[in-house]
């Protein structure tokens, strides 16, 4: 798709972070946008932003996770707009960092359930819509470069964005005859608000393994304030879409060579000789880490980011024990 003027894009999470760079984008280059979050004070900032600029931004609260509610929202976006949109982004996320093997079921069910239940309610809820609509149209999910490279202190949401990856690549194929294109967003650090994604974490899943107070809140901050600006990310999306790239890397200049070095990595996994090389690589990057140490916003950090709740004591604080 290359020409945006007069479309619909809903897009979740589109009052924080990425997606409210989406939002901002794509309206400048002359979509009506929806803007969906589960934060009332997100969408209220938001939409005084877009007042504004005098821009065509509707706004509706909504927790992804609630499928009817989910429906009632895609009726409305028709209510207001005359039909489904021809640009969906699911962008809402949320994350939240710990061992693994310190991990709760609760801490799966919030994860999973926002970043890979929340794309999938999304993909159910309008893909039906926007073939039936019979008009052309495009898909936009943000995964992140962390749905490919494994991180085991952040399990579930690795595995939501693996998941995410692939239900693209599965959904990209099946639209094609549609019209209907895809694209999955892989960015590494964003400068957004998901830092206090716990905020909005349910009551009944709250139970996790992870530590998790304001100072591991404020040390999540102090990495994203880093990351890459919102706009200039859905920048390099909208590129992807305009060249109907499936994934796309928007932290590299070469996305083939980034590839080609994950691909090499995971070569490494089915055979001894592979597994043996990849210890050796493990293991000069654990003394560079170690020496990189005092550089690390979290060095002072007395609670510790990306530990288990000290309760858990049979679980081995990873960093400690180097
Ligand atoms: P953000 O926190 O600034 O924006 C996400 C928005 O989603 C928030 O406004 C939040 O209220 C909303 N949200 C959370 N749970 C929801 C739910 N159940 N229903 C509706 N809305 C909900 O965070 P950010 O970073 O802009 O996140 C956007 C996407 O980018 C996520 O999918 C995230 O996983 C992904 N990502 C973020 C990275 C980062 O470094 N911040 C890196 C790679 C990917």
């Amino acid at each position: 798709m290359k020409d945006f003027a007069g479309k619909v894009a809903f897009i979740t999470g589109g009052a924080s972070g990425a997606g409210l760079g989406q939002a901002k984008v794509f309206s400048e280059a002359g979509c009506k946008v929806v803007i969906v979050d589960i934060r009332k004070d997100h969408l209220d900032e938001a939409m005084a932003y877009f007042k504004d600029k005098k821009a065509e931004v509707h706004a509706i609260q909504l927790d992804l996770t609630d499928r009817k509610a989910y429906m009632e929202a895609a009726d409305e976006v028709e209510k207001v707009y005359g039909g489904p949109p021809q640009l969906l982004f699911n962008t809402a996320g949320v994350n939240t960092f710990g061992p693994a093997e310190a991990s709760t079921f609760e801490d799966y069910d919030w994860v999973l359930g926002v970043d890979l239940g929340g794309v999938i309610n999304g993909m159910v809820t309008f893909v039906p819509r926007m073939i039936q609509s019979g008009r052309p149209g495009h898909i936009c999910t943000v995964s992140s470069w962390g749905g490919f490279m494994a991180s085991p202190g952040c399990t579930p949401y690795s595995v939501a964005k693996a998941g995410v990856d692939m239900l693209m690549e599965c959904y990209y194929t099946a639209l094609k005859p549609y019209n209907i294109g895809v694209t999955c967003l892989c960015p590494t650090n964003i400068n957004s608000n998901i830092g206090e994604a716990v905020y909005t974490r349910p009551e009944h899943l709250k139970n996790t393994g992870y530590n998790v107070n304001e100072e591991t809140i404020n040390v999540l901050r102090s990495i994203h304030a880093q990351g890459m600006d919102p706009v200039e990310l859905a920048l390099k999306l909208k590129k992807g879409i305009e060249d109907e790239v499936l994934f796309v890397l928007p932290f590299t200049d070469d996305p083939e060579q980034t590839m080609k070095e994950h691909c090499d990595t995971l070569m490494n996994y089915v055979t001894a000789e592979g597994m043996k090389r990849l210890e050796e690589q493990q293991k000069k990057r654990m003394e560079e880490m170690a020496k990189n140490r005092d550089m690390s916003p979290y060095r002072d950090s007395e609670s510790g980011f990306g530990k288990a709740r000290t309760d858990l004591t049979w679980v081995k604080n990873r960093q400690g024990a180097e």
